[in-house]
């Protein structure tokens, strides 16, 4: 989830020089942006600074980041003419930057013996921005098209899955040792609709994304109805939020996958016996399985208090460090 942003003071004082995409495109302002919470905290891994927009600027959409309004994007797909248009630009040329982003993290990253994380947006969260032209809360104009104009969502989906997929594999070549797709959105759909729209562009980009080599873990808010369908998309993590129990949604998918999550962002804000207590819940649930990727359910809110994050990394070590080094321990079992 995202580590870096607004929580941060070292980000908001990089943020009042250098706007968001300013920040992104710098390679040297992105790799020290990545590092900020590597800095501030003992994790375990480290996610590059970019966002899941910056491929649809590739593909010649205006991108822009307005103050409190989030992402616009200024020429939306609504036609098959819009989609006819859309590039399919090699990720080296038109994403570079990033890719260098990569490249610097991981020279600072493994001095330190950390790995990064590389991502992408998934298909269908690709094409609700593309489409509504920014944040929606009802997707009104995406899955409109997805139900009624079949020909216009197959064509824009084919070249967002290709596009998403190249970008991770470039990601993977240039350094990252795992790979997230956020298709944060798609939890929104019926399975059904999620089976015959989404899936099979989402099972194209993870193949692709696979052939680099490393991990991937796939990861939609509120997907507890789809887990099952995200499954066959393929990867090796399966990312849920809060509102599925980590052990029920490990029961429905299989010991042989890896399941990241789910704190809710929320319990940062309370006191520290509620998040404490929170906290081992979601411990309790993961049983100690050596596949658990302990992480908040969701991106980290701006004006988290600083100090309860860095208790919660301190609390997570503390309380997994005896189970993951434990040959013994049934954990092995079920890893
Ligand atoms: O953890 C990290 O630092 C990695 C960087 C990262 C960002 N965006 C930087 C960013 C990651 C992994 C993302 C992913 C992303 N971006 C997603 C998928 C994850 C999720 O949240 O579900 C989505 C949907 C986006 C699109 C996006 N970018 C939105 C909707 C916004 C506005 C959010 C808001 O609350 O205003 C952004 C802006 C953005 N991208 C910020 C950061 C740190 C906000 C900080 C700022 O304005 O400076």
């Amino acid at each position: 989830m995202r580590q870096a942003g607004r929580y941060m003071p070292e980000y908001r004082k990089l943020r009042e020089r250098y706007d968001i995409l300013e920040m992104i495109k710098t390679p040297e302002l992105a790799c020290e942006v990545t590092l900020q919470p590597m800095n501030a905290f003992d994790l375990d891994a480290a996610i590059i600074f970019a966002d899941i927009l910056t491929a649809l600027e590739a593909m010649g959409l205006q991108l822009s980041f307005e103050k409190g309004e989030g992402p616009v994007i200024h020429n939306p797909v609504r036609s098959l003419a819009d989609v006819e248009r859309l590039g399919t630009p090699a990720p080296e040329e038109a994403l570079g930057f990033t890719l260098q982003a990569i490249r610097l993290a991981r020279r600072e990253l493994d001095s330190r013996g950390l790995p990064l994380i590389g991502f992408s947006g998934g298909p269908y969260t690709l094409a609700c921005y593309a489409i509504e032209g920014g944040s929606s809360k009802t997707h009104r104009r995406v899955k409109q098209m997805m139900m009624s104009a079949p020909e216009i969502w197959h064509a824009l989906m084919t070249r967002l899955s290709e596009v998403s997929g190249e970008y991770l594999l470039a990601q993977a070549r240039a350094g990252a040792q795992a790979l997230q797709v956020f298709d944060s959105w798609a939890g929104e759909l019926n399975v059904d609709d999620y089976r015959r729209y989404v899936l099979p562009y989402s099972q194209r980009t993870i193949e692709i994304a696979k052939t680099g080599g490393v991990p991937l873990i796939h990861f939609a808010v509120n997907n507890s109805h789809l887990l099952e369908a995200m499954r066959v998309a393929g990867g090796d993590v399966l990312g849920v939020d809060w509102r599925i129990n980590l052990d029920t949604a490990w029961n429905r998918i299989g010991n042989q996958w890896a399941v990241q999550g789910n704190l809710d962002p929320v319990a940062l804000f309370c006191d520290w016996e509620t998040l404490e207590q929170r906290t081992r819940d979601v411990l309790m649930q993961a049983d100690g399985r050596i596949g658990h990727i302990f992480n908040l359910g969701h991106g980290i809110l701006p004006e988290t208090p600083v100090d309860n994050v860095r208790r919660l990394v301190e609390l997570v070590h503390e309380t997994t460090s005896s189970v993951v080094r434990s040959p013994s321990s049934e954990t092995t079992e079920n890893g």
